[in-house]
């Protein structure tokens, strides 16, 4: 680190693009997420469009959903799909046995999830069960996912209402399946996802992402293992999960929360960059030309949940610090565009790090929510390699970077650079050197809060908004940025 901030955007060397789908999200079969956040069913008194909540809906459109993930989670390798498929009175039940053991009445399955995606011009990302179910019943659902007519599958999908392949691309075979998903070995999953992948077809739609389980956070064995062990051409991805969370048995409280634990808490979300750079220094070795994608299909800030709420569910709210974890993770994707190409924060609605909760028929955005508003302007855009030399965020005589940034142009020629601030008690002055590019006028946002602890409530949904921001002056190739203590920023550049 550096007594000084300054960061050099270098627009001369661009040339990767920024994936849009590193800004997707997850919905899994848990708590209050499915049932009640997106979906309420036709019949409900909350306004909706085939079931699918319209406030819920609009919100994400104008955020930007670029694809989604589902059924799961932990949930994925128990579900079974037929189970979810046509007429709802006669889809079977089954208990949710990871998630509060509730009973699962399969009202929302496949058709469903495919009306979801539609409605949010999202790119449907869909994990099959590889824990708990057949080769047979997976690719069976590809078959009614993607075929697109005369084989058995697509005959029962248009029995179904439906007579066009929905040509899925984005497929999971097994999550987590060195935990939930099976508890195996890396050695023997690399077996069964050959066994698995081995059956599934293309039907003439785009090509399947094909995405083996990925590792758990800091597990190189797990990536060095299948990179060995499957053929890279049977693999469209790899990656891990990596959750902030500070003591995954004693997680503190989502808003009442010390100065101590938001620094933890930063400092495991930072981790990020090491995983990206170790994770990618193995795949690397195999596949030098970055053929696979790196895929961090969960992410995000994991607390206790809600008092008062089911163990089960999920459900915490949602301050400044999910803010400040969201905008640093997201400049740190951005800078992997190379590698980095899709990514799932967890999980969209009322679970861990969402960015809408609801409470019956009322809505509030979290902070989250905002910073993928704000950052919605880098979706497969041309990233602008940049250096950063920070100051320091301090604590107890450790210390974290406290300046993060990243830089892209879009199609139309504008600019934009975002940048956080963690520190929460320090501004922080940062000069920008705008290396071959020429701008004349700059405007921005800014999501900050008198306090980290900040959050909206159902009362007050509106405490943490981006405003208009008023702190970059441009002369010449120089942009200086005044940023406030733990704040967001974006900005635009003509
Ligand atoms: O996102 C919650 C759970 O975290 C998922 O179901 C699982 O994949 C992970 O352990």
């Amino acid at each position: 680190a550096w007594a000084q901030n300054r960061v050099v955007v270098n627009a001369d060397l661009a040339k990767d693009t920024i994936s849009r789908h590193i800004y997707g999200h997850f919905a899994e079969h848990l708590g209050r997420c499915i049932y009640g956040g997106f979906y309420v069913g036709e019949d409900s008194d909350i306004p909706n469009t085939n079931g699918m909540r319209n406030d819920v809906v609009a919100a994400l459109k104008k955020m930007g959903v670029p694809n989604l993930r589902w059924p799961g989670g932990c949930f994925a390798d128990t579900y079974h799909w037929k189970d979810g498929i046509g007429p709802k009175e006669d889809r079977p039940s089954m208990i949710n046995i990871f998630w509060g053991g509730t009973t699962e009445d399969n009202s929302f399955g496949t058709h469903e999830f495919m009306e979801l995606c539609q409605q949010l011009g999202a790119e449907p990302f869909i994990n099959g069960n590889l824990g708990s179910g057949t080769v047979q019943e997976m690719v069976e659902w590809v078959e009614y996912l993607n075929h697109p007519g005369g084989a058995p599958m697509a005959k029962l999908r248009s029995e179904n209402g439906r007579e066009q392949p929905w040509n899925v691309q984005f497929f999971g075979i097994g999550n987590e399946n060195w935990g939930c998903g099976g508890d195996m070995t890396a050695e023997y999953y690399a077996d069964v996802y050959k066994r698995y992948n081995n059956y599934i077809r293309d039907y003439g739609g785009p090509r399947l992402f094909r995405l083996p389980s990925t590792a758990n956070s800091a597990d190189y064995h797990w990536t060095e293992t299948l990179m060995k062990n499957v053929p890279l051409h049977t693999m469209s991805g790899l990656g891990f999960h990596h959750y902030s969370v500070i003591n995954w048995s004693d997680k503190g409280s989502a808003t009442n929360f010390s100065t101590e634990e938001y620094f933890q808490t930063m400092e495991k979300a930072l981790q990020m960059e090491e995983l990206i750079q170790r994770h990618g220094a193995i795949m690397d070795r195999y596949d030098p030309k970055k053929r696979l994608a790196m895929v961090v299909d969960e992410w995000g800030g994991w607390y206790d949940v809600e008092p008062g709420t089911n163990p089960g569910f999920l459900y915490q709210q949602n301050t400044m610090r999910d803010a400040m974890i969201a905008g640093a993770t997201l400049n740190i994707f951005n800078n992997h565009a190379d590698r980095v190409r899709l990514a799932n924060i967890a999980q969209t609605v009322n679970v861990l790090q969402a960015v809408a909760l609801t409470d019956g028929n009322k809505m509030l955005l979290t902070p989250t929510y905002h910073v993928f508003e704000m950052y919605n302007v880098h979706h497969d855009a041309l990233m602008l390699p940049l250096t950063v030399e920070t100051a320091n965020f301090e604590l107890n005589g450790r210390a974290l970077p406290a300046v993060s940034a990243s830089a892209s142009k879009d199609q139309s020629g504008k600019i934009h650079i975002t940048l956080t601030n963690i520190d929460p008690t320090k501004k922080q002055e940062v000069p920008i050197n705008l290396r071959g590019m020429k701008a004349s006028k700059v405007s921005g946002r800014v999501l900050a809060s008198g306090k980290i602890q900040d959050y909206n409530t159902f009362d007050q949904p509106n405490k943490v908004q981006p405003t208009e921001f008023k702190g970059a002056k441009l002369k010449g190739e120089t942009l200086t940025v005044s940023m406030p203590p733990a704040s967001v920023v974006v900005l635009e550049l003509q």
